[in-house]
């Protein structure tokens, strides 16, 4: 037994950790207590703002629900999400298409449509294409890939915003043909406001920053053999470069075309992107997504409790 200080409570602290059987456990809390203790010396961290921090933390778990994931949109405003996305790239086997954010928007059961359909069960007020191939990193075309689709409609909502978050809309899945082309019929998105009304909208306008996402359309790229791929094609509007949760980059942007003579449809703005899937290696087998559907997570928050 030690008196403690701010200087000697870490190393006690690791001590008593040091038993830890799992050594992946053992080191990621050793790292974690480490930088969290440095946190607190460094920024000399006041009882006040502890437990403000902890009345934050308890707010965020609250808003949580079976449609919306505040965990998931504090990670994605703190960088977090796109920090582990860019470390889980950095493992890839190959060369493949950016990644980006999966959001707190997917799910799951997502339709499943004939390439070529349209996605919004609207009326298409501002319809565009979408089209391209997927590859594998060789060049070679990947048939029958699982491509999943979401977005906001043209007044930036997500289905899971809409009422009580059951409809379905603006997402579809596709499968790509014989040649690894995929082309579907979609609605302009519009960028959005995350959501602003609980804790982590408080955070972001405390900060001062406009809490908005550029206009995108997200992927879920999918095969056997291959790494999965999520990413997003982000429409250049006004919100690119200041993306609040940091998923746009240079080489996701959508180049949109009036009239482009190799659309697979013609007389609708097209948007071209071809995708390459890395081959699937050792890191794969754990899953690489940063996030999950609400639903699951939690589910997996219940069944943990029982
Ligand atoms: C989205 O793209 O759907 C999203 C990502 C992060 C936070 C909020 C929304
Ligand atoms: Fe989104």
């Amino acid at each position: 037994m030690r008196n403690h200080t701010p200087s000697s409570i870490t190393d006690t602290v690791l001590d008593q950790m040091a038993g830890t059987p799992s050594p992946r456990l053992k080191m990621l809390m050793e790292v974690g207590i480490r930088h969290l203790h440095a946190f607190a010396r460094e920024a000399n961290l006041t009882p006040q703002e502890w437990l403000q921090f902890i009345e934050f933390l308890t707010r965020v778990g609250k808003t949580c629900t079976p449609t919306r994931q505040e965990f998931i949109l504090l990670s994605d405003v703190l960088g977090l999400s796109t920090m582990v996305n860019a470390l889980h790239d950095a493992t890839a086997v190959e060369d493949a298409t950016r990644t980006s954010l999966l959001g707190p928007f997917f799910r799951e059961d997502s339709p499943e449509f004939e390439l070529g359909e349209q996605i919004s069960t609207r009326e298409a007020v501002d319809p565009i294409l979408l089209w391209g191939r997927v590859s594998s990193a060789a060049g070679k075309a990947v048939a029958n890939a699982k491509v999943m689709i979401w977005q906001t409609s043209g007044s930036g909502t997500y289905d899971l915003q809409e009422g009580d978050g059951s409809a379905i809309d603006y997402r579809g899945t596709f499968r790509t043909d014989a040649e690894g082309r995929y082309f579907l019929r979609t609605v302009r998105p519009l960028g959005y406001y995350i959501p602003m009304d609980g804790p982590v909208g408080d955070l972001v306008r405390a900060q001062n920053r406009l809490g908005k996402r550029p206009a995108h359309i997200h992927f879920l790229i999918s095969a056997p053999g291959f790494r999965e791929l999520v990413t997003a094609l982000y429409f250049p509007d006004e919100y690119v470069e200041s993306d609040v949760v940091f998923g746009s980059s240079p080489d996701l942007i959508a180049r949109e075309k009036a009239a482009d003579p190799e659309a697979p449809i013609k007389g609708l703005p097209s948007v071209r992107f071809d995708f390459t899937l890395a081959r699937a290696g050792t890191a794969d087998t754990a899953g690489g997504r940063v996030g999950a559907d609400p639903k699951a997570v939690d589910a997996a928050a219940r069944a943990a409790a029982t």
